[in-house]
């Protein structure tokens, strides 16, 4: 299909979705003003798959890593049920401001617990297992977050992990500079091996592979 056509299709589906809240607009705009790389948040399509994700599993304790704006955090807030609790960990405190001005407009604050600091060293402190995580921080370090949570998550629970297909350039061979390449490919390596979980990954965005643990 050429790229125009895409286009369209993309287009066709954001239409014919349910529609962000006016807060997550405003959340994206002022990304787009005033962050670099607006484009690491969910966004409209990915944000609405994640609240949805949260509808189908109910899950009462979340985990995220890597918050950077709190848009998918809102996201999954949204379709959590009310007494559920989201802990989501960002390593810039220079974005604390900036997700604590959409977080506290937000009515589904009160589920959402923000940890600023290196998740490697946060989730060792929080005493929880959880129902869903999703991981989407540092490329390089994927599999060092999987070990991390893997005795966290609960027998039946969902990891999610975002960017898994990394603009394509999991096909080739990468520079052996491009840690972040070769992050994500020994991360796909490892789940597809891994016997303890099942898994698949969706060609949507960048790639999101979604892994049950058995
Ligand atoms: C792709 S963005 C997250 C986007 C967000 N999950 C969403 O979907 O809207 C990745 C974020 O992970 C953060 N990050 C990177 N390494 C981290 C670490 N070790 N611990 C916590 N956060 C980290 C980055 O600072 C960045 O803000």
């Amino acid at each position: 299909m050429d790229k125009e056509r895409l286009e369209a299709l993309e287009d066709y589906v954001l239409q014919h979705i349910d529609e962000e809240s006016d807060l997550l607009k405003q959340l994206d705009r002022d990304a787009h003003v005033n962050l670099l790389r607006p484009r690491m948040l969910s966004g409209h399509l990915q944000g609405r798959i994640l609240k949805m994700f949260c509808r189908l599993l109910n899950p009462r304790h979340i985990l995220e890593i890597g918050t950077y704006t709190g848009y998918a955090t809102l996201c999954l807030a949204e379709g959590a049920a009310h007494d559920a609790e989201i802990h989501t960990i960002e390593v810039n405190d220079e974005l604390e401001d900036f997700i604590l001005k959409h977080l506290h407009k937000s009515k589904l604050k009160d589920k959402i617990h923000l940890h600023i600091g290196d998740a490697m060293r946060i989730i060792p402190t929080i005493d929880c297992i959880f129902d869903l995580v999703f991981i989407d921080a540092n490329k390089r370090h994927y599999v060092e977050y999987y070990d991390l949570i893997f005795d966290k998550v609960r027998s039946g629970g969902l990891i999610i992990a975002d960017n898994t297909l990394w603009d394509g350039k999991v096909l080739d061979e990468p520079h052996h500079t491009d840690k972040q390449t070769i992050g994500i490919q020994i991360f796909n390596e490892k789940i597809a091996k891994d016997e303890r979980v099942e898994k698949v990954i969706l060609p949507i965005r960048d790639g999101l592979t979604l892994i049950w643990k058995k």
